[in-house]
């Protein structure tokens, strides 16, 4: 998985602290609620983390940060905040454990111990900070600059009282992310000294392109360009068949004689990011490289990759209740067996 090549920060921090003592970290993740299907781009965070949590056996909170779609897309708080649910349920789905999971929408979750730790970040940064970090101008509005404390504040344990008590800030943190949401940690990492808390660990994805490419991303506008956890098997074979860029050469003939270019393969990158069988994926790169195997081939094997992942996801979908989710976004303690311990 993600075998695309990471970028880490303070990984072996964070282990260390794992092997010594296995229940002094957790894992943060978020998202930005602003569509409403995800996206396999939007998806493998997550799978990444569900990865993390079944590895390592410790708690997971997932942010959802409505307010900032608010601040930043125009949609209406009730859309923001409605979209925050809907996209719970497709994380969820990923199938984290309820014993160790709370997932939070920010204008629900806003105030006590996570409000003072916002306002502890922000007293540590200046404007000046938060413009070299994000580039913000004097035509932002000041929603937008006084958000970062709010993606900061799940790196503090104490943020969540009904998981880790109030005086826990030996709990060390790790966020499995994408890429772009570095300036965040690289700001709060900056700001953690201050607090003296510890600095969050990270293992950041690396972009994710869209379909039609390298270069492109993929954007709400262009629906070809991405593979939906709603889309059908239909659906899909035709977005890979169709779409997908390939670095295969014109015809079969010269495909075989000089191998496919990888570096410009969506198909191989993507396989890249899904295929879980590290010797397979070996086997395709090798042949596909040295004109063995033709670009067809490797896109449907992409194809029969994409519909069992959506498939297995719309089916646990489909099971998850409306109970199920509302447990996951409960402030009970879990049932972590150090929560009140310690
Ligand atoms: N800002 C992120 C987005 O727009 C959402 C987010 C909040 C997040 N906290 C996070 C993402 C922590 C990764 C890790 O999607």
């Amino acid at each position: 998985m993600l075998g695309t090549g990471e970028n880490c920060r303070d990984l072996d921090k964070l282990l260390d602290a794992y092997e010594q003592d296995p229940t002094s970290v957790y894992l943060y993740t978020g998202r930005g609620p602003s569509s409403e299907a995800l996206h396999m781009g939007h998806l493998i965070p997550f799978m990444f983390t569900k990865w993390l949590q079944d590895a390592f056996q410790v708690p997971l909170v997932i942010q959802l940060t409505d307010d900032e779609k608010y601040l930043w897309r125009g949609l209406s708080m009730e859309e923001a905040s409605r979209l925050a649910r809907e996209n719970a349920k497709d994380i969820l789905a990923l199938g984290f454990d309820p014993k160790l999971t709370f997932v939070f929408k920010d204008t629900d979750y806003m105030g006590g111990n996570f409000y003072k730790n916002c306002v502890r970040f922000a007293r540590n940064v200046t404007f000046s900070h938060a413009r070299n970090t994000f580039g913000f101008t004097n035509d932002s509005n000041i929603g937008q600059i006084g958000f970062p404390p709010v993606q900061a504040a799940p790196c503090f344990p104490d943020s969540f009282p009904h998981l880790f008590g109030n005086d826990k800030r030996g709990f060390r943190c790790l966020i499995p992310c994408a890429i772009d949401q570095d300036p965040y940690f690289r700001l709060t990492r900056d700001v953690c000294p201050k607090m003296k808390a510890h600095k969050p660990s990270l293992i950041e994805s690396t972009f994710f392109p869209g379909l039609k490419g390298e270069s492109s991303k993929m954007s709400a506008s262009d629906e070809n360009n991405a593979v939906y956890v709603t889309d059908s098997p239909k659906a899909i074979k035709k977005k890979v068949n169709k779409y997908a860029f390939s670095g295969g050469m014109d015809s079969a003939e010269e495909q075989r004689k000089h191998g496919a270019d990888l570096s410009r393969d969506i198909p191989w990158k993507w396989l890249n990011f899904m295929l879980d069988d590290d010797d397979e994926l070996e086997r395709i790169g090798e042949l596909y490289a040295s004109g063995q195997m033709l670009s067809g081939e490797v896109k449907s094997r992409l194809v029969e990759v994409l519909q069992a992942i959506v498939g297995n996801h719309q089916a646990r979908k489909a099971e998850l209740t409306e109970e199920e989710v509302d447990h996951f976004f409960s402030t009970q303690p879990r049932s972590f067996p150090y929560t009140n311990s310690a």
